[in-house]
């Protein structure tokens, strides 16, 4: 599949990544195992999800089969450590379970997970990223969840500014759009996590999604990676079903049309 490059690096993101949140330990390896075999080049991985070290053993075990240099690994770190230094530590700690104890471990992406931590919080993790980023442990660097003001609080103080990334929740009924344009304006890759509205019924099952993927002979999941992809976003499903992580791999050779971005960019305003 194709990539994208945040502005003034050259370091290429798979636009379509799995998502690991909800598979804890030995759960993530079935389903990272078949996302691999379908085709997917792009982890999302974060402390909080309990699976570094899985991700870290299995990129051990496909050594032989897929370069490392094909592969790209994100983790978030949401919590300080109680002064600068050992915030740093926790993450260096992370880049180590993912990439061994060797100096020249790296993780691709590696992200603030949340601002919710406060201010302070906020500055002192972004202050460790940097860190990481200058010694070439983190490829790239960003943060998840982040609004406008987030954004522009961290512009004051930022030495890698803009953040490369910023991940949050995109799928037609949450397009937070006013956080999206700043994103677009300023060159920060945009991810969607979520982009399935995690599994709802009631929204893949909805009449217009429907309709499209009829109209496409497609499904409805495969509808909204499209949308995603279409948007120019880089689109985080996750799945524990082999059938659907290949399906959901699937979206490279057909293409939504304006009326279908339309149909679908309404869905947020109904209730
Ligand atoms: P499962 O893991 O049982 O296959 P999101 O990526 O938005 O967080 O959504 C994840 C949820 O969507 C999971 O519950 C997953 O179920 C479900 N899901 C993933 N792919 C598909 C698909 N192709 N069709 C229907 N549901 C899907």
């Amino acid at each position: 599949s194709s990539t994208t490059s945040p502005k003034d690096t050259k370091v290429p993101i798979p636009l379509l990544g799995f998502g690991l949140w909800q598979l804890p330990g030995e759960a993530c390896l079935a389903p990272a195992r078949a996302a691999l075999a379908a085709g997917y080049r792009h982890l999302d991985s974060a402390q909080l999800y309990r699976n570094e070290a899985q991700v870290g053993a299995l990129l051990h075990e496909i050594a032989g089969s897929i370069p490392r240099g094909e592969i790209f690994i994100t983790t978030k770190q949401g919590v300080c450590g109680g002064s600068p230094e050992k915030t740093y530590q926790l993450a260096l700690d992370s880049v180590r379970r993912i990439s061994g104890d060797g100096d020249n471990g790296y993780v691709e992406l590696f992200l603030i997970h949340t601002p919710r931590g406060g201010a302070d919080a906020r500055r002192e993790l972004w202050g460790a990223l940097e860190k990481l980023y200058a010694e070439g442990k983190a490829r790239l660097i960003g943060v998840s969840n982040y609004d406008v003001e987030h954004l522009e609080e961290m512009r004051a103080y930022a030495k890698v500014w803009p953040p490369h990334v910023n991940q949050i929740e995109l799928h037609p009924w949450s397009q937070q759009r006013e956080v999206v344009k700043y994103c677009e304006d300023h060159g920060i890759v945009v991810q969607a996590y979520s982009p399935l509205v995690t599994g709802e019924k009631d929204k893949l099952e909805h009449t217009v999604l429907g309709r499209i993927a009829a109209k496409h002979s497609k499904t409805p999941a495969q509808v909204l990676i499209r949308y995603g992809l279409q948007k120019g976003w880089v689109v985080l499903p996750k799945s524990k079903t082999p059938e659907r992580i290949e399906q959901n791999a699937d979206v490279f050779g057909f293409e939504l049309d304006e009326e279908d971005i339309v149909a679908l960019d309404g869905l947020e305003e109904e209730v």
